[in-house]
């Protein structure tokens, strides 16, 4: 049997949920989408999930077809209707179904779509020893804080990685780092934490929020500002993070070891203080 998924105001199996071909997300990639990793049935940071999501609309000037209360209940109604402890909530809006004309259409009713699929956390080994990355330039649009469905830049980053047989490809702006084509990407250097800056080139990541806020927990020096390549590829560390990888080491960059190529002391104690705070998020759903 086909699991549930939301379509428009109903609940139906997922092989029954069909959306016309005239609809702009099908068209143009004319949409937005957040996933949310729900542990122990309960979605992980939803109010800040549902404010990027309004973020995302204002940026495409489409209107919120719900309130966040709806939203809510209408994830927690999803979430409800699946075994799986542990899920990925993937929505997405789009402007609708239109004759095509790249203007927006005059009247349209936003399509909404939602899916829940199992959460596969990073494994152990992954965790224990890094992953591979290589590098590419960040060729995609100025709009990347918008979480759009037109994800073909990434795709084909992703794909470069994938045949490359690595994790996560990193991308480098003008000579400085924005992020990862799925991941936002974090350095320690000297003991401090480097981030690029929440800005138009990168998506501000739920999870990016989560290990700052772990770091500062930790007492570990943060330091937001533009990174140039060179101080990526000399870092002690670097890690990419997403609700999905939640926080991973990166061990070798194009084939060359960061640092000694192995996850370091810093990863390890974020790493640590992240499993120790979903194991209290937990412990409140229960
Ligand atoms: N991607 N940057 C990009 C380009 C991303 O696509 C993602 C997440 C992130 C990390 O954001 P967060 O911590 O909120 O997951 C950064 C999701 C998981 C995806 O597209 O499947």
């Amino acid at each position: 049997m086909s699991e549930i998924a939301y379509l428009n105001g109903e609940f139906l199996p997922l092989d029954k949920a069909h959306v016309s071909v005239l609809d702009r997300g099908f068209i143009f990639g004319d949409g937005v989408y957040e996933v949310i990793p729900v542990y122990s049935r309960r979605p992980f940071r939803l109010p800040e999930h549902l404010r990027r999501l309004q973020h995302s609309l204002d940026a495409i000037r489409l209107a919120n077809p719900m309130t966040d209360a709806e939203w809510t209940r209408l994830i927690h109604d999803l979430v409800g209707r699946h075994a799986g402890e542990d899920q990925s909530i993937y929505l997405q809006v789009t402007r609708g179904v239109a004759r095509r004309d790249h203007a927006f259409p005059v009247e349209a009713r936003q399509t909404v779509f939602m899916m829940s699929s199992p959460l596969a956390t990073p494994a152990r080994e992954l965790i224990d020893n890094g992953v591979a990355c290589i590098t590419a330039t960040d060729y995609r649009w100025l709009k990347c804080d918008v979480k759009s469905v037109s994800l073909v830049g990434n795709c084909l980053l992703r794909q470069s990685a994938a045949e490359a047989g690595a994790a996560e490809v990193v991308l480098f702006r003008d000579g400085y780092l924005t992020e990862a084509s799925a991941s936002n990407v974090f350095a320690v250097r000297n003991g401090k934490l480097l981030a690029p800056p929440k800005n138009h080139l990168i998506l501000p990541g739920i999870t990016y929020d989560v290990v700052l806020e772990l770091a500062a927990a930790c007492a570990i020096p943060i330091e937001l500002r533009e990174i140039p390549e060179q101080e990526v590829r000399s870092a002690d560390e670097l890690w990419v993070t997403s609700s999905t990888k939640e926080v991973l080491a990166v061990v070798t960059l194009d084939g060359r070891p960061i640092a000694t190529g192995k996850p370091g002391p810093v990863f390890r104690r974020v790493h640590q203080a992240f499993q120790e705070f979903k194991r209290k998020v937990m412990r409140q759903a229960a």
